[in-house]
């Protein structure tokens, strides 16, 4: 396995529509474990495959443990996802990604989707997922369209700014979104 480099935003791969994936072996498995590697070691709980520049429609995803979700704290490779049914009901939440580093915005996303793809041997899946793990496969599945989160913004207010802590910088008032939980980025 290896990490590979995450493109970012203004890099024009990222606003292209990826094509099927139509090869099952090798190959497909050895990218979809350099994705959960990269995905991990960037502290995100998800990635596209065009995010590390392969216009493929392949996503993983891996939301972090929670005892009320059973869906949580597992890795998922989705290879040629689709969205055959969401929720009417829509919720807002904060997103990240890892290809647009220290901006995180307010996005309206269905509570719940059910997922239809292959497993990366070529097997038919299909997921209900709800709360974050929905909104990371919604938010992933956007990306193989060119799609990023900030494309669903509409008001200003709405996306800002976190940069790291400096080391030994004294924290003053926590940020008005830190309240908010911010995600890990996707
Ligand atoms: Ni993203």
């Amino acid at each position: 396995m290896a990490i590979r480099s995450i493109l970012y935003a203004d890099d024009p791969r990222l606003r292209q529509k990826a094509k099927p994936v139509r090869q099952f072996g090798p190959a497909l498995k050895a990218l979809a474990d350099d994705m959960l590697e990269t995905m991990h070691a960037a502290n995100g709980i998800g990635l596209a495959a065009p995010q590390v520049g392969v216009l493929q429609r392949l996503l993983v995803a891996h939301v972090p443990k929670n005892e009320n979700d059973s869906q949580s704290g597992k890795d998922f490779v989705l290879v040629n996802p689709q969205i055959v049914q969401a929720s009417s009901e829509k919720v807002e939440g904060v997103e990240g990604c890892l290809s647009i580093p220290t901006w995180y915005g307010r996005v309206l996303r269905s509570e719940w989707v059910v997922v239809k793809a292959l497993s990366v041997y070529g097997k038919p899946i299909r997921i209900r997922a709800h709360g974050l793990l929905a909104r990371v496969f919604q938010h992933e599945i956007d990306h193989l369209n060119g799609i990023l989160f900030v494309d669903h913004i509409t008001k200003p207010e709405d996306l800002w700014q976190e940069l790291p802590q400096e080391e030994g910088e004294e924290v003053e008032e926590p940020a008005a979104s830190a309240a908010e939980a911010v995600a890990q980025p996707v």
